[in-house]
């Protein structure tokens, strides 16, 4: 059989705009036999291990020219499918390029090993998510790499005065997935680069659409892409993305532990990649909303939520993000009882209890970062002292999640 004519000219949807709602819709586009009526819209799923070349002088030029870029003609990094979406996902991020990894703890991971040798130190966030602190504590440590906890809050001279001469990586979270502090990034990065160290910040959260962080100094962002850019709870994605000889060495890293990417989990976070621009609309709306609300309610202590005015970093979150997504903690009022906590979260039935978040759905659980605490204590006053409920809003129609939140609250009453 006669093979399908393949065109070598440039497909035909080429972005042509810097709005990032084109370029997920456009970007990453299948670029196999346009006009034969075999063309996709998304790019087809390639699945392998080997990649075959037809003569030697094609296998001496491109292997080398594959390598320089810390790619190679095997099928551990990755297809046309896998880098297409993390060019796509380089670009949303306006850095050269991105990796792509099977976890956000995979992406942190590779940030953490790809900067540090033994000797050196690493200067982490205190609200940093829990399993990078144990990477820190119980991998790192035994190959003789030190890190040290800085309160969230740290200000730039603070900071400068806590950088040693081997200190290689400065790494923030912001704002921080639990207690929601927002870092004074821009200052902490200047700082950071002045002292030669690499700087690296966890944007799960706010996503490269409502928070760029190359743009503001920092070196690497990093995303678990489980969360929004998956968005439907149904795959694991880590992204790191950065430039020049960073996004090279983060390339280099991920190639020699083995990371790699299945190209089907590629292909549903690309799907998912597709609409998050929509569903973060909805997930900044619906979650102010719902944190406005909760913080009228008696039995609420304290809402911790960067986007309402009352929260501590409201001015310095409002100058660096564009826009919020939908995970916040609650605090309910001190003394609130174990029993009532869990007549609370059993009543509701809109809200799945489920330590993730991200997805279309909306989910509770309970918290406990005073367990997760080394440089400063948690919670920072008596008046947060009682239980923390995080809450992620999904796209559930508002009233009915109210609705919900009503009756579970009724329960918390009843049970004390
Ligand atoms: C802020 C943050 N960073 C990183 C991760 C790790 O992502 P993954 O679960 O994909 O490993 C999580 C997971 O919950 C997270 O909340």
């Amino acid at each position: 059989m006669s093979k399908p004519t393949m065109p070598s000219d440039s497909p035909k949807h080429l972005p042509n705009s810097n709005n990032d709602a084109t370029l997920l819709a456009h970007e990453a586009r299948g670029t196999i036999m346009p006009n034969t009526g075999l063309g996709t819209i998304n790019p087809p799923i390639y699945r392998a291990s080997t990649l075959t070349f037809d003569s030697l002088d094609t296998l001496a030029r491109t292997y080398p020219a594959l390598r320089a870029q810390g790619r190679s003609g095997y099928g551990r990094s990755g297809s046309d499918s896998v880098w297409a979406f993390e060019d796509m996902l380089g670009k949303l991020d306006h850095a050269d390029g991105a990796v792509c990894l099977e976890s956000g703890l995979a992406a942190a991971t590779i940030t953490l090993t790809a900067f540090v040798n033994t000797g050196d130190h690493i200067l982490m966030t205190d609200s940093v998510y829990g399993p990078v602190r144990t990477f820190c504590d119980e991998y790192l440590a035994r190959f003789g790499v030190e890190t040290s906890y800085y309160d969230p809050l740290i200000g730039p001279q603070e900071l400068a005065a806590i950088i040693r001469p081997n200190t290689k990586l400065l790494y923030m979270e912001a704002p921080g997935s639990l207690t929601f502090e927002v870092q004074d990034v821009v200052a902490l990065a200047k700082v950071a680069r002045e002292a030669g160290v690499v700087s690296a910040i966890d944007n799960t959260w706010a996503t490269p659409l409502f928070f760029k962080p190359l743009d503001h100094g920092v070196d690497v962002s990093v995303q678990a892409g489980t969360k929004y850019i998956v968005g439907h709870s149904d795959a694991m994605l880590g992204v790191v993305a950065a430039k020049g000889d960073t996004l090279l060495a983060l390339r280099k890293q991920a190639y020699l532990i083995g990371h790699r990417i299945a190209p089907d989990e590629a292909a549903l976070a690309l799907r998912g990649l597709r609409t998050m621009d929509v569903r973060l609309r909805h997930h900044h709306q619906a979650g102010l909303d719902m944190a406005s609300w909760f913080e009228q309610r008696p039995e609420v202590a304290a809402v911790l939520h960067p986007g309402l005015p009352s929260h501590p970093q409201h001015e310095i979150f409002n100058q660096l993000f564009e826009g919020c997504s939908g995970l916040f903690s609650v605090l309910l009022q001190p003394g609130t009882s174990r029993e009532q906590v869990a007549a609370f979260v059993e009543t509701l039935t809109l809200f799945s209890m489920g330590y993730s978040w991200g997805g279309f759905e909306s989910l509770v659980v309970p918290q406990y970062p005073e367990q997760s605490r080394s440089a400063t204590p948690w919670p920072p006053s008596l008046e947060l002292s009682g239980p923390m409920l995080r809450f992620h809003i999904g796209l559930e129609a508002l009233e009915d999640l109210k609705a919900d939140l009503e009756c579970a609250f009724k329960a918390l009453a009843e049970a004390s």
